[in-house]
This record gives structure tokens, C-alpha cells and sequence, in this order.
């Protein structure tokens, strides 16, 4: 099967093959180098911040890229391509002293690990290979865990995100990690709170909080902010983590401009967010919430845009609707109201997973990146897998029956499932969907476990995670799964991209990653000549051959200059 489909092959390159070593490859007649990784300075007096002993010092924290690239988008601002890049995480064990055994020693350490994560804005120019950070560029900006920040919306201001230290619930610190990522159609970078939950702890007597039952916040925190930072410390602060789990707009062109957390777009572990428009003109936003047996939600603004128009209230005053996915392949949009969940406004956005259980909201097996089509109404979300079906995450999650879209009982390879709206309309508020791939494995596996049709030995892959159109139409699709390349994984080598056709089904593998890492992140050059791929958490001593190993982005374009895929 799968010669038969390269040989009607839509892709101008020859796929390559798995991997399972610590390079990353590329096709024949394509290069790439890193662009931007851990470390590396944004400021000139930042120069000597990295040490491939050390890593990251303390005093330059704030003014080198973070670690863990995730989600990315391009500007373009008066002539200068800019990148907006979140960073997800810290691994505690490359950034800290051997010492400190993995947690932060002291408030210090701790303040590294606050400025190493969040978001970077930085300037590229284009030098005819694959583009270069320019270093004190003036939109170069880091935002980190301590970046003053506001919030809008029904949950604004409202008693659930009062605190101590900001008694109006109007003025939270900081975006946290933050996994993909989104861009406003009025040219702003969204950023997307997932797994804040780990974040906080407590020193003291743990409040009881049926909220943190269901987003998974516990006692310690994986970080140990808690013990040095009472922002962190449930026993002090209680209501700090309902200031996290937003969207966060980030306008690029502005680096004094203040971060905006939107509450109307709910809270609950955000993959990404991808903006589309209604019929009518408006803003529809679609988001997963990666936790097994949570949801897909999509915001739609109550007011309607067109280009040039001003965009107030546009994310701050709408409905959110949380999907429901029948097995006839039809599925509707059930909204969140205060009628239809008996919670309150505020109530409902802060735990919009408990208000979408309310409603009958069906649970998927962990919803990462959505994409929409640019060339025809539909979208697509990764259901990255799911291990472990039927233990709740978390107490008061609904039960994760097999059903039509999650048809696995043990859903070790995931699937893409994608929607088309009824009358060809964002807006509307029913669908019909179906799975455009059922990853699996043809070798080693059989049933439903061999994958849909479109998938080959030549092209086989699990856990689709990060995903993006480009503007032909074609889906590229970000792996972050199991790389041990035995057992059911046998024959899928490390993680890695592929670029998938809507029309014809067909799969292909584009790039693998070094051994170790997940791909997560893409975005392209304004002329759509030079892809940007984040390599998320690579072994060995990936890219720079000796030390440790750094997250880092990499540039990857063709030798002749054409457009990639
Ligand atoms: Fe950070 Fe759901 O991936
Ligand atoms: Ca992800
Ligand atoms: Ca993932
Ligand atoms: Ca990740």
C-alpha cells in the first residue's frame, strides 16, 4: 500500500525514512540548521548567558530564549518578520545544579525557572539561509512567570480571582506553561495555558476546592514555587490558580504592551487556539483541553469584524460551546450558559470542564492542536491517544466510554478527527465529522489497531500532536509519542512531522527528531519559502553535538528556493 500511494504521490519530496538516533533529517534537496535554542542570548550583554556546562545563569535568565519551544507564530510589523514562540516547560534536571536533585533550591533557582519559560518576541531577517535572530533587535521581549498581565471578560474581577496581592481580581502575573498557540485574524499572538495545574503547593493546611479536584492541583508543586513565592502557596493565595489555564493575547508590535488573559474563552488545560470567522463576520475560536476524557470547546464573539474594524470585546464577550460528537458522524455545539449549566458567569468560565460535564459534553481521547482548512470549512483536532481509559484523570471527570470518534480501548496511536460545519459556516451550531487518519501500526498490530487505510509501513506514526495548515491546504502533523520503536511502536522510530492531504488521504513523513524530543510548533517565513519547527525536550546533545542537550527552533527550506511540502 504504501508504494502504491507514493507513486500518486501530491508531495514534491521523497519521504524519509524512521530514525532512531539523535540527528534530525530532512528529505533529499532540503536544509536545515537551529534558528534559535535554549539559551542563546536575545540581548548582546546577554552573550556569555549559556555555558554548556551550566547552562542558563540566574542573572541572564530574562534575556535568553526559553527552554522548550511549543507553540509559534509569524508577524510581519513595518518590514521586520517577527516570531512569537511560547516555551512550555523547564526540565528542572538540565537547568539546576546536580545539587539541587530536581527542585529548586532556592528562590534563585527558582526566579531561573520563572524567566525560562512563558513567552519570547523576537526579530528575524531573512540572510538567503534560513533566516537569523536578530540580536537586540527593539521587539525582542521576553515575558516570563512574573510578567504583569490583565485580564477581561465575565471572570474578570470577579470574587473567584481576587487574591491577596490583587484584591480588584483584575491584575495577574504571568503566562504558564503555555503549550500551542494561535494568531488573532487582527495580528496578535493567542498563547495557550495547559499544565498550570503543576505550578502551585502548598506549606500549610490544603483549602478544600472542588475545583482543584478536577484540574489536578495537588500539594506540591513540581517546581517548589510554593515554598518561595506565597503566590504559589495555596495555604496563602487559594484562588491564584483561577488566574491561570487562559488564552493570553500578546500583541508582538508592542513590547511595552500588557499581556491580556480573555476568560471568555473558559479555562481548562488549553492546547491551542485556532481563530476562524463565521459567515456573518464573527470571531469563532476552536480549543482542546489535552486531559484524557476532557473536551473540545469553541468560543464565538458576540459582535462581528472586518478588517480594519476595532477589535474591543471581541474575546471578551461571546459564547462558549463544548462539543458533543455522535456516533451517526453528526455532532452539535452545546453552549455554556448560566441556564443551561446553573452556574454563574464567572463560575462557569473558571470551571468550564465541570460546566461542560453539565451539559453532556462527550470526553476525547486528549484533545491537542486544532487546524482549520484554509481552502475549504473544516477542522481538524489531534486526539493524541489515550492509555488509560477509564481512570479518571482527575476526581469529578466524567466516565470515557469507547464510542465513535474515540473507538479504542486502548487508544495507544491516536487519531485526527475533523468536522465540517453544517451550510459551510463556523458559526453554525451543528457538524458532521469523521477521523481523517486512525494512526496504528499495519506491522505489528491488526483490527483497529492496524490504523485507517492511509496509514503505511512507510509512513507510520503516533500521538499526532501539534498541527497547521499551510496555505496550499495541506495538514502537517507534529508527533509526541512513544519513540522506543519496539513492541506496538515498532517501525515508527522517533518523533517526527508528516504533511497529510485532505482530498486524497495521503501521508507523508517529512522530517524525524533526534531521539528523545517531541515536534511541536510550526510556523513559516512570510513568503512560505523557510518552515520554523520547534524540537521540544531532545536527548543526547542535540543540535550543538556536545553538552546538553537544548530545545531549540530550527529553519528548514529547500536548496532551490521553492516553497516546502
Ligand atoms: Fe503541551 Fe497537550 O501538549
Ligand atoms: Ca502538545
Ligand atoms: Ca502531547
Ligand atoms: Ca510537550
Amino acid at each position: 500500500a504504501g508504494r502504491a500511494l507514493a507513486q500518486t504521490s501530491t508531495f514534491a519530496f521523497t519521504p524519509v525514512d524512521i530514525a532512531t538516533g539523535f540527528d534530525l533529517t530532512v528529505p533529499e534537496g532540503y536544509q536545515w540548521k537551529p534558528l534559535v535554542r535554549w539559551g542563546d542570548a536575545l540581548w548582546s550583554d546577554a552573550s556569555d548567558a549559556y555555558s554548556p556546562e551550566t547552562g542558563v545563569s540566574v542573572d541572564m535568565s530574562d534575556k535568553v530564549f526559553g527552554e522548550n519551544t511549543d507553540g509559534m507564530e509569524t508577524f510581519v510589523v513595518d518590514g521586520h518578520t517577527l516570531l512569537a514562540i511560547n516555551s512550555e516547560y523547564a526540565n528542572p534536571e538540565i537547568n539546576l545544579p546536580t545539587s539541587s536533585e530536581g527542585v529548586p533550591a532556592n528562590a534563585d533557582e527558582v526566579r531561573m525557572m520563572k524567566n525560562i519559560q512563558g513567552v519570547t518576541v523576537l526579530e528575524v531577517a531573512d540572510t538567503g539561509n534560513g533566516f537569523e535572530i536578530v540580536v537586540d533587535s527593539p521587539y525582542n521581549r521576553r515575558i516570563t512567570h512574573e510578567t504583569q498581565m490583565t485580564m477581561d471578560g465575565p471572570a474578570a474581577g470577579s470574587d473567584l480571582a481576587k487574591t491577596n496581592a490583587d484584591p480588584e481580581g483584575m491584575s495577574p502575573k504571568g503566562t504558564m506553561n503555555n503549550c500551542g498557540s494561535g494568531k488573532t485574524l487582527w495580528g496578535t499572538y493567542l498563547t495557550c495555558e495547559e499544565n498550570f495545574n503543576g505550578y502551585f503547593g502548598t506549606t500549610g493546611t490544603m483549602p478544600q476546592d472542588e475545583g482543584y479536584n478536577r484540574y489536578g492541583i495537588g500539594d506540591e508543586g513540581r517546581y517548589a514555587y510554593e515554598k518561595h513565592d506565597a503566590r504559589f502557596d495555596l495555604s496563602q493565595e487559594p484562588n491564584e490558580p483561577n488566574r491561570h489555564g487562559w488564552v493570553t493575547e500578546i500583541n508582538p508590535a508592542d513590547r511595552e504592551s500588557t499581556p491580556v488573559k480573555h476568560t471568555a474563552l473558559g479555562r481548562f488545560k488549553h492546547e491551542n487556539a485556532e481563530m476562524v470567522q463565521a459567515n456573518d463576520g464573527r470571531i469563532v475560536v476552536y480549543m482542546g483541553d489535552d486531559e484524557r476524557g476532557e473536551f473540545i470547546y469553541k468560543f464565538v464573539s458576540k459582535g462581528t469584524w472586518a478588517d480594519g474594524q476595532p477589535t474591543d470585546g471581541l474575546l471578551s464577550d461571546g459564547t462558549l460551546f463544548v462539543a458533543k460528537f455522535n456516533d451517526d458522524q453528526t455532532g452539535a455545539w452545546l453552549p455554556l450558559t448560566p441556564e443551561t449549566t446553573g452556574m454563574d458567569m464567572a463560575e462557569m468560565l473558571v470551571f468550564a470542564r465541570m460546566a461542560g460535564s453539565k451539559v453532556g459534553a462527550t470526553t476525547m481521547d486528549r484533545p491537542e492542536w486544532i487546524a482549520a482548512n484554509p481552502l475549504r470549512c473544516e477542522a481538524y483536532c489531534a486526539l493524541t491517544n489515550n492509555t488509560n481509559r477509564g481512570v479518571k484523570p482527575n476526581a469529578g471527570g466524567d466516565e470515557t466510554p469507547v464510542d465513535g470518534v474515540n473507538p479504542r480501548e486502548v487508544n495507544n496511536y491516536g487519531q485526527i478527527v475533523r468536522w465540517q460545519p453544517t451550510g459551510e459556516d463556523h458559526g453554525a451550531e451543528t457538524f458532521s465529522w469523521d477521523l481523517f487518519v486512525m494512526a496504528g501500526n499495519p506491522d505489528a498490530a491488526e483490527g483497529l489497531y492496524r490504523g485507517s487505510q492511509n496509514v503505511t509501513s512507510g509512513n507510520m506514526f503516533n500521538s499526532p500532536d501539534g498541527m497547521a495548515f499551510d496555505t496550499k491546504g495541506m495538514l502537517w502533523i507534529q508527533t509526541d509519542g512513544d519513540d522506543s520503536n519496539e513492541g506496538e511502536y515498532v517501525g515508527m522510530g522517533n518523533n517526527q512531522m508528516l504533511v497529510g492531504n485532505p482530498e486524497t488521504g495521503e501521508i507523508a513523513r517529512f522530517l524525524t527528531a533526534p531521539n528523545g524530543a517531541e515536534v511541536t510548533g510550526l510556523t513559516w517565513s512570510p513568503d512560505q519559502k523557510v518552515a520554523f519547527v520547534g524540537i521540544q525536550h531532545p536527548g543526547g546533545s542535540w543540535p550543538d553535538g556536545e553538552g546538553k542537550p537544548r530545545s531549540a527552533v530550527i529553519a528548514v527550506w529547500r536548496e532551490d528556493g521553492a516553497t516546502i511540502g
